[in-house]
C-alpha cells in the first residue's frame, strides 16, 4: 500500500460520498478513529461532527488527552458515566457485558447524531474487525459492525480494507502525533473487560490506577505490544497491623504481531517487584499483585 496514494483516494471518496451531508463519527482517540477524523477533516472540514463518548470505562487522563488532541475539530464530549454504570449493574458474563456496553454506546451515539442533524455516518472499521465479527469469535464492539437505527443515508468506512499496520502507516503520512500512530490497542469496552465479574465504579477506579502504573513502568522501557492490569477478585492480605480483604491485581505484558497469538514478556524480576510495590502502595485496597505468564493460546490477552 502507498500511504499517500491511499490518502488522496480516501479524501476523494469521503468528499464524493458525503455530498452536502453533515457527517457524524465516534472518535475514541485510537489510531483507527483518529486517522478517519483526520481524513474526513481534510475532505469535508467543519461538516464533520466528531463525538467522543466518555463511558467512564476509559483509561486515566484519556478524556483530557482526547480533548487536547482533537479540540480543534470541535469535538463534542458526552459524559455518559451514569448511563454505563447503571446499565452494567449485575452483569457478570463477559459477552453480556460487551453487548450491554455496545448497545449503550450505539443508543447514545444515535441520540447525538440526531441532535447534530447528521445524514451520514463515518466509522473506522478496519479489515480484521470485519473478519473477527463474521467469525463470531467475540462480539466486537467498535461501533463498527453495530446496527445503528438512525436513518442515515449511508455509512462511510474509509479504512475497511486496511490492516492495523497500514493504518499506522497512514497515520504517519498524515503527520498525526507519534503517540497516536504507535498507540497500544485498547479494547472498545474499555476497562470493563479488565474487571472479572460485575463492574462497579469502585473496581474501575482501582483498575484504572493500576493500568496507569503498568503503562508508566513498561511502555517506554519494554515496548510491549500490549500491557495491562486486571482486577481478579478479593483476597486476603495484611496492611499495617490488620488483615484485610483486598483486591488481587494481575499484570499482563505481551509481545504479539496481530493479537491473534501472544507471548508474555520475560520482564526482569526487579521490574516485577517495582510494579508490585507501586501498585500495593499507591492503591490502598490492593492486597496482592501477580504476573501472568500464560501465552495466547490458551489464555486470551484480556481477562474477559
Ligand atoms: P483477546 O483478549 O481476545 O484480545 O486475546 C485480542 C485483542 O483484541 C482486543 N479486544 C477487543 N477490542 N473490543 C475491541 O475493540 C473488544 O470487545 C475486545 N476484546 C479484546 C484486546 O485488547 C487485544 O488487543
Amino acid at each position: 500500500m502507498d500511504a499517500n496514494a491511499f490518502i488522496e483516494t480516501a479524501i476523494r471518496e469521503i468528499r464524493q460520498t458525503a455530498g452536502e451531508d453533515r457527517v457524524v463519527m465516534a472518535l475514541s482517540g485510537g489510531v483507527d478513529s483518529s486517522v478517519c477524523a483526520a481524513l474526513a477533516e481534510k475532505a469535508i472540514g467543519d461538516r464533520l461532527a466528531p463525538i467522543y463518548i466518555d463511558t467512564g470505562l476509559m483509561r486515566k487522563g484519556e478524556t483530557e488527552r482526547i480533548v487536547h488532541l482533537f479540540g480543534h475539530l470541535d469535538l463534542q464530549v458526552i459524559d455518559a458515566h451514569d448511563e454505563f454504570f447503571s446499565a452494567l449493574q449485575g452483569i457478570c458474563d463477559p459477552e453480556q457485558k460487551r453487548k450491554v456496553i455496545g448497545e449503550r454506546f450505539i443508543r447514545i451515539f444515535e441520540r447525538e447524531a440526531e441532535r447534530n442533524g447528521a445524514r451520514s455516518y463515518l466509522q473506522g472499521t478496519i479489515y480484521p474487525d470485519r473478519i473477527e465479527s463474521q467469525g463470531g469469535i467475540k462480539s466486537h464492539h467498535n461501533v463498527g459492525g453495530m446496527p445503528v437505527a438512525v436513518a442515515f443515508r449511508q455509512i462511510i468506512e474509509p479504512l475497511r480494507d486496511l490492516y492495523k499496520d497500514e493504518v499506522r502507516e497512514v497515520a504517519g503520512a498524515l503527520d498525526l502525533p507519534p503517540e497516536i500512530q504507535h498507540r497500544m490497542p485498547f479494547p472498545g469496552p474499555g476497562l470493563a473487560v479488565r474487571v472479572v465479574g460485575e463492574v462497579t465504579r469502585e473496581k474501575i477506579a482501582v483498575v484504572r490506577e493500576a493500568n496507569a502504573i503498568v503503562e508508566e513502568e513498561l511502555i517506554d522501557q519494554y515496548h510491549p505490544w500490549q500491557c495491562l492490569a486486571a482486577l481478579l477478585s478479593l483476597g486476603t492480605g495484611v496492611k499495617g497491623d490488620n488483615r484485610i480483604h483486598g483486591w488481587v491485581v494481575a499484570v499482563r505484558a505481551v509481545a504479539s504481531r496481530d493479537g491473534m497469538t501472544a507471548n508474555p514478556l520475560d520482564l526482569p524480576y526487579e521490574v516485577l517487584e517495582k510494579l508490585q510495590s507501586r501498585i500495593t502502595a499507591e492503591i490502598p485496597t490492593v492486597a496482592r499483585v501477580v504476573y501472568d505468564v500464560t501465552p495466547k493460546p490458551p489464555a486470551t490477552i484480556e481477562y474477559e
